[in-house]
Protein backbone atom coordinates (compact mmCIF):
# COMPACT_ATOMS: atom_id res chain seq x y z
CA UNK A 1 0.00 0.00 0.00
CA UNK A 2 1.40 3.39 -1.10
CA UNK A 3 -0.60 5.70 -2.08
CA UNK A 4 -2.33 8.59 -1.02
CA UNK A 5 -5.39 8.61 1.43
CA UNK A 6 -8.02 10.74 -0.65
CA UNK A 7 -7.06 8.66 -3.60
CA UNK A 8 -7.08 5.42 -1.73
CA UNK A 9 -11.06 6.13 -0.35
CA UNK A 10 -12.08 7.49 -4.45
CA UNK A 11 -10.87 4.41 -5.24
CA UNK A 12 -12.26 2.05 -2.89
CA UNK A 13 -15.34 3.56 -4.00
CA UNK A 14 -14.91 2.95 -7.29
CA UNK A 15 -13.99 -0.86 -6.51
CA UNK A 16 -17.10 -0.94 -4.07
CA UNK A 17 -19.64 -0.12 -6.96
CA UNK A 18 -17.97 -2.09 -9.86
CA UNK A 19 -17.94 -5.38 -7.65
CA UNK A 20 -20.86 -7.76 -6.79
CA UNK A 21 -19.70 -9.13 -3.82
CA UNK A 22 -20.73 -9.69 -0.07
CA UNK A 23 -20.26 -5.70 1.42
CA UNK A 24 -21.77 -6.74 5.07
CA UNK A 25 -19.60 -7.20 8.09
CA UNK A 26 -19.49 -10.27 10.29
CA UNK A 27 -21.03 -10.81 13.51
CA UNK A 28 -19.22 -8.11 16.23
CA UNK A 29 -18.64 -8.54 19.33
CA UNK A 30 -16.82 -6.32 22.26
CA UNK A 31 -14.87 -9.21 24.50
CA UNK A 32 -14.19 -12.65 22.54
CA UNK A 33 -14.75 -14.72 19.73
CA UNK A 34 -14.46 -17.97 18.19
CA UNK A 35 -14.62 -19.34 14.20
CA UNK A 36 -14.82 -21.92 13.29
CA UNK A 37 -15.69 -24.71 10.82
CA UNK A 38 -18.96 -26.24 13.53
CA UNK A 39 -21.35 -24.32 15.12
CA UNK A 40 -20.89 -26.45 18.18
CA UNK A 41 -17.29 -25.94 18.32
CA UNK A 42 -17.02 -22.52 18.30
CA UNK A 43 -19.91 -22.10 21.09
CA UNK A 44 -17.92 -24.65 23.20
CA UNK A 45 -15.00 -22.21 22.83
CA UNK A 46 -16.84 -18.93 23.96
CA UNK A 47 -18.79 -20.97 26.87
CA UNK A 48 -14.99 -21.58 28.29
CA UNK A 49 -14.08 -18.00 27.97
CA UNK A 50 -17.45 -16.90 29.53
CA UNK A 51 -16.15 -19.30 32.43
CA UNK A 52 -12.76 -17.12 32.76
CA UNK A 53 -11.04 -19.35 30.49
CA UNK A 54 -8.21 -18.04 28.21
CA UNK A 55 -7.85 -18.08 24.61
CA UNK A 56 -5.64 -21.08 25.10
CA UNK A 57 -8.27 -23.03 27.17
CA UNK A 58 -10.61 -21.95 24.45
CA UNK A 59 -8.38 -23.77 21.88
CA UNK A 60 -8.47 -26.97 23.50
CA UNK A 61 -12.37 -26.93 23.72
CA UNK A 62 -12.54 -26.05 20.26
CA UNK A 63 -10.32 -28.39 19.25
CA UNK A 64 -11.80 -31.48 20.37
CA UNK A 65 -15.25 -30.32 19.63
CA UNK A 66 -14.22 -30.05 16.34
CA UNK A 67 -12.92 -33.61 16.73
CA UNK A 68 -16.69 -34.64 17.96
CA UNK A 69 -18.20 -32.42 15.01
CA UNK A 70 -16.12 -32.24 11.85
CA UNK A 71 -14.74 -35.93 12.08
CA UNK A 72 -13.72 -34.82 7.91
CA UNK A 73 -10.63 -32.84 9.38
CA UNK A 74 -11.18 -32.27 12.80
CA UNK A 75 -9.33 -34.86 15.10
CA UNK A 76 -7.28 -36.20 17.48
CA UNK A 77 -5.60 -38.83 15.02
CA UNK A 78 -3.96 -36.22 13.41
CA UNK A 79 -1.69 -33.16 14.25
CA UNK A 80 -1.41 -29.06 13.57
CA UNK A 81 0.17 -26.05 14.36
CA UNK A 82 -0.99 -23.32 16.89
CA UNK A 83 0.43 -19.40 16.72
CA UNK A 84 -0.21 -17.53 19.46
CA UNK A 85 0.05 -13.88 19.83
CA UNK A 86 -0.27 -13.39 23.95
CA UNK A 87 -2.55 -9.82 25.04
CA UNK A 88 1.16 -8.45 25.90
CA UNK A 89 2.52 -8.64 22.61
CA UNK A 90 4.47 -12.01 23.01
CA UNK A 91 3.88 -14.15 20.32
CA UNK A 92 5.18 -18.25 19.50
CA UNK A 93 3.63 -21.22 17.78
CA UNK A 94 3.45 -24.33 18.62
CA UNK A 95 4.05 -28.00 16.04
CA UNK A 96 2.16 -30.75 17.10
CA UNK A 97 2.60 -31.89 13.24
CA UNK A 98 2.79 -35.98 12.83
CA UNK A 99 6.05 -38.02 12.54
CA UNK A 100 6.88 -40.74 10.23
CA UNK A 101 6.84 -44.01 12.22
CA UNK A 102 10.81 -45.96 13.38
CA UNK A 103 10.30 -48.14 10.57
CA UNK A 104 9.72 -45.76 7.81
CA UNK A 105 11.97 -45.19 4.75
CA UNK A 106 12.74 -43.36 2.21
CA UNK A 107 11.38 -45.41 -0.72
CA UNK A 108 8.15 -47.09 1.44
CA UNK A 109 5.96 -46.31 -0.99
CA UNK A 110 7.63 -47.15 -4.24
CA UNK A 111 7.61 -50.42 -6.30
CA UNK A 112 10.35 -52.56 -7.15
CA UNK A 113 10.92 -50.85 -10.61
CA UNK A 114 11.07 -47.40 -8.35
CA UNK A 115 7.80 -46.31 -9.01
CA UNK A 116 5.41 -44.72 -6.67
CA UNK A 117 2.72 -47.70 -5.21
CA UNK A 118 -0.84 -45.54 -6.24
CA UNK A 119 -2.98 -45.13 -3.30
CA UNK A 120 0.03 -46.34 -0.68
CA UNK A 121 0.69 -43.21 1.28
CA UNK A 122 -3.12 -41.99 0.54
CA UNK A 123 -5.38 -44.69 2.17
CA UNK A 124 -5.12 -47.57 4.82
CA UNK A 125 -2.57 -48.34 7.56
CA UNK A 126 0.50 -47.24 5.55
CA UNK A 127 -0.59 -43.73 5.62
CA UNK A 128 -0.82 -42.76 8.81
CA UNK A 129 1.94 -40.79 10.55
CA UNK A 130 2.19 -40.68 14.21
CA UNK A 131 -0.47 -38.58 15.64
CA UNK A 132 0.27 -35.27 17.59
CA UNK A 133 -3.51 -33.81 18.59
CA UNK A 134 -3.19 -35.08 22.18
CA UNK A 135 0.36 -33.94 22.68
CA UNK A 136 0.09 -30.83 21.17
CA UNK A 137 -3.23 -30.05 23.58
CA UNK A 138 -1.42 -31.22 26.89
CA UNK A 139 1.66 -28.92 25.92
CA UNK A 140 -1.04 -25.81 24.97
CA UNK A 141 -2.79 -26.74 28.34
CA UNK A 142 0.62 -26.68 30.22
CA UNK A 143 2.00 -23.64 29.31
CA UNK A 144 -1.34 -21.41 29.26
CA UNK A 145 -3.58 -23.14 30.57
CA UNK A 146 -6.18 -21.43 33.32
CA UNK A 147 -8.88 -23.52 34.10
CA UNK A 148 -9.45 -27.26 35.20
CA UNK A 149 -8.92 -29.78 32.59
CA UNK A 150 -12.26 -31.46 33.27
CA UNK A 151 -14.01 -27.75 32.65
CA UNK A 152 -12.32 -27.49 29.49
CA UNK A 153 -12.32 -31.54 28.24
CA UNK A 154 -15.99 -32.22 29.48
CA UNK A 155 -18.06 -30.15 26.62
CA UNK A 156 -16.62 -32.06 23.76
CA UNK A 157 -17.04 -35.67 25.79
CA UNK A 158 -21.00 -34.32 26.06
CA UNK A 159 -21.35 -33.57 22.82
CA UNK A 160 -19.96 -36.81 21.82
CA UNK A 161 -22.63 -38.60 24.07
CA UNK A 162 -25.46 -36.03 23.29
CA UNK A 163 -24.75 -36.23 19.13
CA UNK A 164 -24.07 -33.83 16.53
CA UNK A 165 -26.50 -32.66 13.83
CA UNK A 166 -25.48 -33.77 10.72
CA UNK A 167 -25.26 -31.20 8.28
CA UNK A 168 -26.06 -30.89 4.24
CA UNK A 169 -22.29 -30.40 3.29
CA UNK A 170 -21.50 -32.85 5.87
CA UNK A 171 -23.46 -35.48 4.34
CA UNK A 172 -22.51 -35.07 0.96
CA UNK A 173 -18.99 -35.58 2.04
CA UNK A 174 -19.99 -38.66 3.69
CA UNK A 175 -21.80 -39.94 0.56
CA UNK A 176 -19.21 -38.93 -1.48
CA UNK A 177 -16.51 -41.08 0.93
CA UNK A 178 -18.63 -44.44 1.82
CA UNK A 179 -16.50 -46.18 -1.33
CA UNK A 180 -13.64 -45.75 0.41
CA UNK A 181 -14.70 -46.33 3.68
CA UNK A 182 -16.03 -49.43 2.41
CA UNK A 183 -12.77 -50.26 0.62
CA UNK A 184 -10.53 -49.75 3.40
CA UNK A 185 -12.05 -50.48 6.54
CA UNK A 186 -12.37 -54.60 7.52
CA UNK A 187 -15.74 -53.57 9.14
CA UNK A 188 -18.61 -51.75 8.62
CA UNK A 189 -17.98 -47.98 10.22
CA UNK A 190 -20.37 -46.07 11.85
CA UNK A 191 -20.02 -43.70 8.63
CA UNK A 192 -21.40 -46.17 6.23
CA UNK A 193 -24.86 -46.18 7.53
CA UNK A 194 -27.53 -43.98 5.14
CA UNK A 195 -26.56 -40.95 6.57
CA UNK A 196 -28.42 -37.76 5.72
CA UNK A 197 -28.69 -33.94 6.70
CA UNK A 198 -30.32 -33.71 10.14
CA UNK A 199 -29.89 -36.35 11.51
CA UNK A 200 -28.28 -36.98 14.31
CA UNK A 201 -24.65 -38.91 14.82
CA UNK A 202 -23.36 -39.97 18.26
CA UNK A 203 -19.89 -41.01 18.96
CA UNK A 204 -19.76 -43.11 22.17
CA UNK A 205 -16.51 -44.45 21.59
CA UNK A 206 -14.97 -41.60 20.87
CA UNK A 207 -16.54 -39.88 24.73
CA UNK A 208 -14.97 -42.80 26.48
CA UNK A 209 -11.49 -42.33 24.46
CA UNK A 210 -11.77 -38.45 25.65
CA UNK A 211 -13.11 -39.15 29.12
CA UNK A 212 -9.77 -41.50 29.49
CA UNK A 213 -7.39 -39.02 28.07
CA UNK A 214 -9.15 -36.09 30.60
CA UNK A 215 -8.10 -38.43 33.71
CA UNK A 216 -4.86 -39.83 32.61
CA UNK A 217 -3.64 -37.20 30.54
CA UNK A 218 -1.39 -37.21 27.54
CA UNK A 219 -0.01 -40.32 28.42
CA UNK A 220 -2.78 -42.23 28.02
CA UNK A 221 -2.90 -41.55 24.40
CA UNK A 222 0.82 -42.24 24.28
CA UNK A 223 1.53 -44.89 26.50
CA UNK A 224 -1.34 -46.36 28.11
CA UNK A 225 -4.50 -48.50 26.88
CA UNK A 226 -5.60 -46.05 24.01
CA UNK A 227 -2.46 -46.34 22.89
CA UNK A 228 -2.09 -49.93 23.09
CA UNK A 229 -5.19 -50.56 21.47
CA UNK A 230 -4.40 -47.74 18.66
CA UNK A 231 -1.37 -49.73 17.77
CA UNK A 232 -3.13 -52.94 18.11
CA UNK A 233 -5.61 -51.87 15.31
CA UNK A 234 -3.17 -50.40 13.25
CA UNK A 235 -1.06 -53.38 13.16
CA UNK A 236 -4.31 -55.10 12.33
CA UNK A 237 -4.63 -53.10 9.52
CA UNK A 238 -0.52 -54.19 8.46
CA UNK A 239 0.60 -50.31 9.47
CA UNK A 240 3.97 -49.69 11.08
CA UNK A 241 3.57 -47.40 14.15
CA UNK A 242 4.77 -48.83 17.42
CA UNK A 243 3.97 -48.55 20.74
CA UNK A 244 7.83 -46.98 20.63
CA UNK A 245 6.69 -44.47 18.10
CA UNK A 246 3.77 -43.23 20.17
CA UNK A 247 5.65 -42.93 23.22
CA UNK A 248 8.29 -41.01 21.22
CA UNK A 249 6.06 -38.17 19.72
CA UNK A 250 6.19 -34.35 21.57
CA UNK A 251 4.55 -31.81 20.28
CA UNK A 252 7.93 -29.13 19.73
CA UNK A 253 7.44 -25.02 20.80
CA UNK A 254 8.75 -23.26 17.11
CA UNK A 255 10.09 -19.89 17.11
CA UNK A 256 7.07 -18.37 14.49
CA UNK A 257 7.74 -16.57 11.07
CA UNK A 258 7.47 -12.83 11.55
CA UNK A 259 7.83 -9.73 9.08
CA UNK A 260 6.63 -6.54 8.15
CA UNK A 261 4.90 -6.06 5.13
CA UNK A 262 4.07 -2.10 4.90
CA UNK A 263 2.89 -1.02 8.71
CA UNK A 264 1.95 -4.89 9.32
CA UNK A 265 3.73 -7.32 11.23
CA UNK A 266 2.80 -10.90 10.42
CA UNK A 267 3.09 -13.96 12.33
CA UNK A 268 2.95 -16.59 11.23
CA UNK A 269 4.14 -20.76 11.29
CA UNK A 270 7.70 -21.75 10.41
CA UNK A 271 9.22 -25.52 9.24
CA UNK A 272 7.96 -27.85 9.35
CA UNK A 273 5.38 -25.81 7.28
CA UNK A 274 5.71 -23.89 4.45
CA UNK A 275 3.06 -21.42 4.75
CA UNK A 276 5.14 -18.91 6.74
CA UNK A 277 8.16 -18.85 4.34
CA UNK A 278 6.16 -18.66 1.56
CA UNK A 279 3.60 -16.26 2.64
CA UNK A 280 6.75 -13.95 3.58
CA UNK A 281 8.07 -14.33 0.47
CA UNK A 282 5.09 -13.90 -2.23
CA UNK A 283 4.48 -10.59 0.63
CA UNK A 284 7.49 -9.55 0.13
CA UNK A 285 8.01 -10.07 -3.55
CA UNK A 286 4.69 -7.96 -4.22
CA UNK A 287 5.49 -5.28 -1.66
CA UNK A 288 7.46 -3.04 -4.34
CA UNK A 289 4.17 -2.71 -6.47
CA UNK A 290 1.68 -0.61 -6.00
CA UNK A 291 -0.69 -3.29 -4.80
CA UNK A 292 -4.06 -1.26 -4.09
CA UNK A 293 -3.51 0.87 -7.33
CA UNK A 294 -4.59 -1.94 -8.75
CA UNK A 295 -8.53 -3.10 -8.93
CA UNK A 296 -9.35 -5.94 -6.58
CA UNK A 297 -9.34 -9.40 -8.58
CA UNK A 298 -8.32 -7.98 -11.76
CA UNK A 299 -5.90 -9.09 -14.56
CA UNK A 300 -2.81 -7.05 -13.18
CA UNK A 301 -3.85 -7.89 -9.42
CA UNK A 302 -4.06 -11.34 -10.73
CA UNK A 303 -0.50 -12.05 -12.73
CA UNK A 304 1.15 -10.29 -10.22
CA UNK A 305 0.51 -12.68 -7.45
CA UNK A 306 0.39 -15.61 -9.63
CA UNK A 307 3.95 -14.80 -10.50
CA UNK A 308 5.25 -14.51 -7.08
CA UNK A 309 3.51 -17.39 -5.96
CA UNK A 310 4.77 -19.53 -8.76
CA UNK A 311 8.24 -18.73 -7.87
CA UNK A 312 7.42 -18.84 -4.10
CA UNK A 313 6.12 -22.77 -4.76
CA UNK A 314 9.58 -23.93 -6.93
CA UNK A 315 11.44 -22.86 -3.87
CA UNK A 316 9.45 -24.62 -1.51
CA UNK A 317 9.54 -27.79 -3.53
CA UNK A 318 13.63 -27.17 -2.93
CA UNK A 319 14.05 -26.15 -0.04
CA UNK A 320 11.89 -26.89 2.51
CA UNK A 321 10.86 -30.10 5.12
CA UNK A 322 11.29 -30.52 9.25
CA UNK A 323 13.77 -28.24 10.53
CA UNK A 324 15.06 -30.89 13.08
CA UNK A 325 16.54 -33.02 9.82
CA UNK A 326 17.63 -30.25 7.04
CA UNK A 327 19.12 -27.10 7.38
CA UNK A 328 16.51 -24.58 5.65
CA UNK A 329 18.43 -21.40 4.42
CA UNK A 330 15.80 -19.24 5.63
CA UNK A 331 17.28 -16.10 5.62
CA UNK A 332 18.46 -16.48 2.15
CA UNK A 333 15.10 -17.44 0.92
CA UNK A 334 13.61 -14.30 2.01
CA UNK A 335 16.65 -11.78 1.49
CA UNK A 336 15.18 -8.59 0.03
CA UNK A 337 17.96 -8.94 -2.72
CA UNK A 338 17.23 -12.46 -3.49
CA UNK A 339 13.77 -11.70 -4.16
CA UNK A 340 14.25 -8.77 -5.83
CA UNK A 341 16.14 -11.14 -8.15
CA UNK A 342 13.81 -13.51 -8.38
CA UNK A 343 10.80 -11.02 -9.39
CA UNK A 344 13.84 -9.68 -11.86
CA UNK A 345 12.12 -11.44 -14.49
CA UNK A 346 8.19 -10.56 -13.73
CA UNK A 347 6.68 -8.80 -16.48
CA UNK A 348 3.04 -7.36 -16.75
CA UNK A 349 3.96 -8.08 -20.46
CA UNK A 350 4.02 -12.06 -20.74
CA UNK A 351 3.47 -14.66 -18.29
CA UNK A 352 7.26 -16.70 -16.95
CA UNK A 353 5.99 -20.53 -17.62
CA UNK A 354 6.85 -22.91 -14.72
CA UNK A 355 9.25 -24.90 -16.51
CA UNK A 356 10.93 -22.19 -17.23
CA UNK A 357 11.75 -21.65 -13.08
CA UNK A 358 12.13 -25.47 -12.72
CA UNK A 359 10.61 -28.49 -14.27
CA UNK A 360 7.92 -30.44 -15.83
CA UNK A 361 4.19 -30.77 -16.21
CA UNK A 362 2.52 -32.79 -13.61
CA UNK A 363 -1.20 -34.21 -12.54
CA UNK A 364 -3.30 -32.91 -9.51
CA UNK A 365 -5.66 -34.53 -7.08
CA UNK A 366 -7.22 -32.43 -4.99
CA UNK A 367 -8.48 -32.72 -0.87
CA UNK A 368 -10.23 -29.57 0.59
CA UNK A 369 -9.42 -30.86 4.18
CA UNK A 370 -7.66 -29.53 7.32
CA UNK A 371 -9.69 -27.33 9.41
CA UNK A 372 -8.89 -23.62 10.62
CA UNK A 373 -9.78 -21.94 13.59
CA UNK A 374 -9.68 -18.11 15.20
CA UNK A 375 -10.15 -17.38 18.96
CA UNK A 376 -9.44 -13.72 20.30
CA UNK A 377 -10.23 -13.71 24.48
CA UNK A 378 -11.67 -11.06 26.80
CA UNK A 379 -8.00 -10.41 27.99
CA UNK A 380 -6.83 -10.07 24.41
CA UNK A 381 -4.99 -13.22 23.73
CA UNK A 382 -5.53 -14.42 20.01
CA UNK A 383 -4.15 -17.52 18.63
CA UNK A 384 -5.10 -19.14 15.09
CA UNK A 385 -4.76 -22.52 14.90
CA UNK A 386 -4.84 -25.03 11.86
CA UNK A 387 -5.41 -29.22 12.58
CA UNK A 388 -5.56 -31.91 10.24
CA UNK A 389 -5.68 -35.31 9.00
CA UNK A 390 -4.93 -34.33 5.66
CA UNK A 391 -7.31 -35.70 3.04
CA UNK A 392 -11.15 -35.35 3.99
CA UNK A 393 -11.45 -38.19 7.03
CA UNK A 394 -7.20 -39.19 6.59
CA UNK A 395 -6.49 -42.46 5.75
CA UNK A 396 -10.26 -43.39 5.51
CA UNK A 397 -9.11 -45.87 8.61
CA UNK A 398 -11.61 -45.36 11.21
CA UNK A 399 -10.96 -47.30 14.79
CA UNK A 400 -14.22 -48.20 15.88
CA UNK A 401 -13.20 -48.94 19.41
CA UNK A 402 -11.75 -45.50 19.69
CA UNK A 403 -14.21 -43.43 17.80
CA UNK A 404 -11.64 -41.49 15.46
CA UNK A 405 -10.32 -41.67 11.90
CA UNK A 406 -6.60 -41.61 11.34
CA UNK A 407 -4.61 -39.52 9.35
CA UNK A 408 -2.87 -39.72 5.80
CA UNK A 409 -0.22 -37.21 6.74
CA UNK A 410 2.93 -39.46 5.04
CA UNK A 411 1.37 -38.33 2.02
CA UNK A 412 2.75 -34.78 2.67
CA UNK A 413 6.44 -36.01 2.70
CA UNK A 414 7.85 -36.61 -1.17
CA UNK A 415 7.17 -40.38 -1.43
CA UNK A 416 9.71 -40.02 -4.49
CA UNK A 417 11.59 -36.43 -5.67
CA UNK A 418 9.90 -35.06 -8.57
CA UNK A 419 6.71 -36.96 -8.05
CA UNK A 420 3.51 -34.95 -6.80
CA UNK A 421 1.44 -35.47 -3.79
CA UNK A 422 -2.41 -35.45 -3.18
CA UNK A 423 -2.09 -31.48 -3.67
CA UNK A 424 0.03 -31.77 -6.94
CA UNK A 425 2.57 -30.65 -4.68
CA UNK A 426 6.22 -31.76 -5.82
CA UNK A 427 9.15 -32.28 -3.16
CA UNK A 428 12.67 -32.29 -3.56
CA UNK A 429 14.87 -34.20 -1.13
CA UNK A 430 14.02 -32.13 1.69
CA UNK A 431 11.23 -33.40 2.21
CA UNK A 432 12.02 -36.79 1.77
CA UNK A 433 10.68 -39.91 3.89
CA UNK A 434 13.21 -40.59 6.90
CA UNK A 435 12.28 -42.16 10.19
CA UNK A 436 10.84 -39.72 12.77
CA UNK A 437 10.65 -37.00 10.97
CA UNK A 438 7.86 -34.04 10.20
CA UNK A 439 6.23 -33.85 6.43
CA UNK A 440 6.42 -30.34 5.29
CA UNK A 441 2.98 -28.78 5.52
CA UNK A 442 1.26 -26.18 3.86
CA UNK A 443 -0.81 -24.73 6.79
CA UNK A 444 -0.83 -21.22 7.40
CA UNK A 445 -2.39 -20.10 10.55
CA UNK A 446 -1.06 -16.67 10.90
CA UNK A 447 -1.56 -13.49 13.18
CA UNK A 448 -1.42 -10.08 12.00
CA UNK A 449 -0.42 -7.22 14.23
CA UNK A 450 -1.10 -3.33 13.07
CA UNK A 451 1.02 -0.57 14.17
CA UNK A 452 2.03 -2.90 17.25
CA UNK A 453 -1.53 -3.85 18.40
CA UNK A 454 -3.45 -7.33 17.34
CA UNK A 455 -5.42 -6.33 13.67
CA UNK A 456 -5.89 -9.75 12.41
CA UNK A 457 -5.87 -14.06 13.16
CA UNK A 458 -6.51 -16.25 10.50
CA UNK A 459 -6.10 -19.33 8.80
CA UNK A 460 -7.47 -22.01 6.29
CA UNK A 461 -8.13 -25.52 5.21
CA UNK A 462 -7.00 -26.70 1.58
CA UNK A 463 -3.72 -27.83 1.38
CA UNK A 464 -1.65 -26.29 -1.37
CA UNK A 465 -4.16 -23.62 -1.46
CA UNK A 466 -4.23 -22.59 2.04
CA UNK A 467 -0.86 -19.71 1.80
CA UNK A 468 -3.14 -18.20 -1.31
CA UNK A 469 -5.88 -18.24 0.62
CA UNK A 470 -4.07 -16.51 3.67
CA UNK A 471 -2.65 -14.03 1.34
CA UNK A 472 -5.52 -12.90 -0.68
CA UNK A 473 -7.76 -12.49 2.78
CA UNK A 474 -4.82 -10.20 4.45
CA UNK A 475 -4.42 -8.40 0.74
CA UNK A 476 -7.80 -7.97 1.09
CA UNK A 477 -8.33 -6.22 4.15
CA UNK A 478 -5.03 -4.26 4.08
CA UNK A 479 -4.91 -3.34 0.42
CA UNK A 480 -8.42 -3.08 -0.53
CA UNK A 481 -10.17 -1.88 2.74
CA UNK A 482 -12.61 -4.59 3.11
CA UNK A 483 -14.34 -6.10 6.50
CA UNK A 484 -13.47 -9.16 7.38
CA UNK A 485 -16.61 -10.98 6.41
CA UNK A 486 -16.48 -9.58 2.89
CA UNK A 487 -12.69 -10.49 2.95
CA UNK A 488 -12.78 -14.11 3.51
CA UNK A 489 -15.85 -14.51 1.19
CA UNK A 490 -13.93 -13.01 -1.66
CA UNK A 491 -13.66 -14.85 -4.46
CA UNK A 492 -10.22 -16.77 -5.06
CA UNK A 493 -7.75 -17.82 -7.30
CA UNK A 494 -4.52 -19.95 -6.90
CA UNK A 495 -1.12 -21.01 -8.48
CA UNK A 496 1.32 -23.13 -7.32
CA UNK A 497 4.55 -23.44 -9.91
CA UNK A 498 3.26 -26.93 -10.98
CA UNK A 499 0.96 -27.65 -12.58
CA UNK A 500 1.69 -24.74 -14.41
CA UNK A 501 -2.28 -23.37 -13.84
CA UNK A 502 -3.92 -20.78 -12.43
CA UNK A 503 -7.01 -22.45 -10.47
CA UNK A 504 -10.12 -20.16 -10.08
CA UNK A 505 -13.56 -20.63 -8.14
CA UNK A 506 -16.36 -21.03 -10.83
CA UNK A 507 -18.67 -18.44 -11.06
CA UNK A 508 -16.87 -15.91 -9.49
CA UNK A 509 -14.60 -14.60 -12.07
CA UNK A 510 -16.57 -12.68 -14.91
CA UNK A 511 -16.01 -14.42 -18.81
CA UNK A 512 -14.14 -11.58 -19.79
CA UNK A 513 -11.77 -11.95 -17.67
CA UNK A 514 -11.17 -15.34 -17.87
CA UNK A 515 -11.20 -14.66 -21.41
CA UNK A 516 -7.96 -11.98 -20.72
CA UNK A 517 -6.00 -14.56 -18.80
CA UNK A 518 -5.91 -16.87 -21.45
CA UNK A 519 -4.65 -14.26 -23.90
CA UNK A 520 -1.85 -13.65 -21.47
CA UNK A 521 -1.05 -17.44 -21.97
CA UNK A 522 -2.01 -18.45 -18.50
CA UNK A 523 -4.02 -22.12 -18.47
CA UNK A 524 -6.96 -21.90 -16.35
CA UNK A 525 -8.54 -24.81 -14.67
CA UNK A 526 -11.43 -24.67 -11.93
CA UNK A 527 -11.60 -25.27 -8.64
CA UNK A 528 -14.44 -25.01 -5.64
CA UNK A 529 -13.50 -23.65 -3.07
CA UNK A 530 -10.28 -22.31 -2.63
CA UNK A 531 -9.68 -22.25 1.37
CA UNK A 532 -12.10 -22.26 4.08
CA UNK A 533 -10.67 -18.85 5.25
CA UNK A 534 -12.03 -18.35 9.34
CA UNK A 535 -10.42 -15.23 11.17
CA UNK A 536 -11.00 -12.04 13.18
CA UNK A 537 -10.57 -8.55 13.12
CA UNK A 538 -9.85 -6.29 15.55
CA UNK A 539 -11.54 -3.05 14.15
CA UNK A 540 -9.66 0.72 15.11
CA UNK A 541 -12.34 1.02 18.24
CA UNK A 542 -11.59 -2.44 19.31
CA UNK A 543 -14.58 -4.67 17.97
CA UNK A 544 -14.06 -8.16 16.90
CA UNK A 545 -15.76 -8.84 13.39
CA UNK A 546 -15.73 -12.16 12.02
CA UNK A 547 -15.28 -13.61 9.14
CA UNK A 548 -16.40 -17.19 8.75
CA UNK A 549 -16.37 -19.00 5.67
CA UNK A 550 -19.55 -18.91 3.68
CA UNK A 551 -17.46 -21.56 1.40
CA UNK A 552 -18.35 -23.90 4.66
CA UNK A 553 -21.00 -24.33 7.89
CA UNK A 554 -18.45 -22.33 9.13
CA UNK A 555 -19.61 -20.16 11.80
CA UNK A 556 -18.34 -17.16 14.53
CA UNK A 557 -19.70 -17.02 17.89
CA UNK A 558 -18.76 -13.90 20.04
CA UNK A 559 -19.76 -12.16 23.22
N1 LIG B 1 -2.00 -31.88 4.98
C1 LIG B 1 -2.05 -30.58 4.49
C2 LIG B 1 -0.92 -29.73 4.95
O1 LIG B 1 -0.38 -30.01 6.00
O2 LIG B 1 -0.56 -28.80 4.29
Amino acid sequence: MKRNLVFSLTFLLIISSCTNKPVEEGLTAKNGMVVSAREEASKIGIEILKKGGNAFDAMIATDLALAVSHQSAGNIGGGGFMVYRKANGETGALDYREKAPLSASKDMYLDKQGNVIKGLSLAGAMAIGVPGTIAGIFEVYEKFGSLPIETIFQPAIDLANKGVVVTTKQSAKIKSHLKYFKLVNKEEILFQEEINAGDTLRFPNLANTLDRVMKKGKDEFYKGETARKLVDFIKDNNGIISLKDLELYEAVWRDPVEFEYDNLKVISMSPPSSGGVCLEQIMKMIEPYDINDLAHNSLDYIKILVEAERRSFADRSYYLGDPDFVSIPKEQLVGKEYLLERMSNFSFDSPTPSNEISYGNVEILESDETTHYSIVDQFGNAIAVTTTLNGSYGSQLYCSELGFFLNNEMDDFSSKPGSPNMFGLIGGSANKIEPQKRMLSSMTPTIVEKENKLFMTLGSPGGSRIITSVLQTILNVHEFNMSMNRAVNSARFHHQWMPDIIKIEQNSFNSKLIQELKLFGYNIDYKDPIGIVDGILVKPNGILEAGADKRGDDTAVGF
